[in-house]
């Protein structure tokens, strides 16, 4: 039996991609799958913390046990994060890959094809940077974040731990094809203020595993900044 030490706790985990509509039927979106936020859900799920996963669209079915809501855009999901934390949750996991920008103004037509001209412009603005908001509203006690980069990976996401004011930053390398976006395997390096810890690549509900242990171990240890 797996031990229930996440009895009373609520774990709020955001996952999949966010989808920005340009008009009713075009959108801007990403390859994120949601197998990662889905796979630390019911894990979380499993020690017996009550869970929260706002996702955006993907393929992956709801983990059983688990209040699952579903948002296309980043702003939908900030408003879900935000309702579903009125009261001041234990741990946030930002796992969704969030579009950085968005249409300025989406058109409430379809966009109709120009004849005379070979361009079009989009003119987009910034979505609002939904972890770095609820840590600043210090919505739950611990945040942890992820950092997919493809480059300087550790010392990128070290940059983001600080800026975001995050407890724990997880480190993947996206340039690498047999891991992160879309596959079932994944190689990640956790990252503290004080530690970096790398576990040898695995599946995804076995690093899920790890890491809500590795996650909980530090709440245990580590008082609350918020
Ligand atoms: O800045 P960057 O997108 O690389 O940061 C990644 C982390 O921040 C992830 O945890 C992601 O879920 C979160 N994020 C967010 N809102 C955004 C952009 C990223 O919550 N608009």
């Amino acid at each position: 039996a797996i031990k229930q030490d996440l009895t009373g706790q609520h774990w709020v985990i955001t996952a999949g991609p966010t989808m920005e509509a340009i008009d009713p039927v075009r959108y801007i979106s990403n390859h994120s799958s949601g197998k990662m936020g889905y796979a630390l859900a019911t894990a979380a799920q499993a020690r017996g913390a009550s869970v929260t996963l706002i996702s955006g669209p993907v393929q992956c079915a709801a983990p059983h046990g688990v209040n699952l809501v579903s948002v296309k855009s980043a702003d939908e999901m900030l408003a879900a994060c935000e309702s579903n934390m009125t009261q001041q949750a234990d741990v946030f996991i930002g796992a969704a890959a969030v579009a950085d920008f968005k249409m300025k103004t989406a058109t409430d037509q379809k966009m109709k094809k120009q004849s005379d001209s070979d361009e079009i412009q989009l003119t987009l603005v910034k979505n609002p940077d939904i972890i770095a908001t609820l840590t600043q509203k210090k919505r739950a006690k611990y945040m942890v974040g992820f950092a997919a980069e493809t480059q300087k990976v550790v010392e990128y996401a070290k940059g983001k731990l600080v800026k975001k004011g995050l407890d724990i930053i997880i480190a993947n390398d996206v340039s690498r094809t047999d891991i992160g976006f879309n596959q079932d395997q994944n190689q990640v390096t956790v990252i503290t203020k004080d530690n970096t810890w790398s576990p040898s690549k695995a599946a995804k509900k076995e690093l899920a595993t790890q890491l809500v242990s590795f996650i909980y171990e530090y709440t245990a240890s580590t008082p609350s900044t918020n």
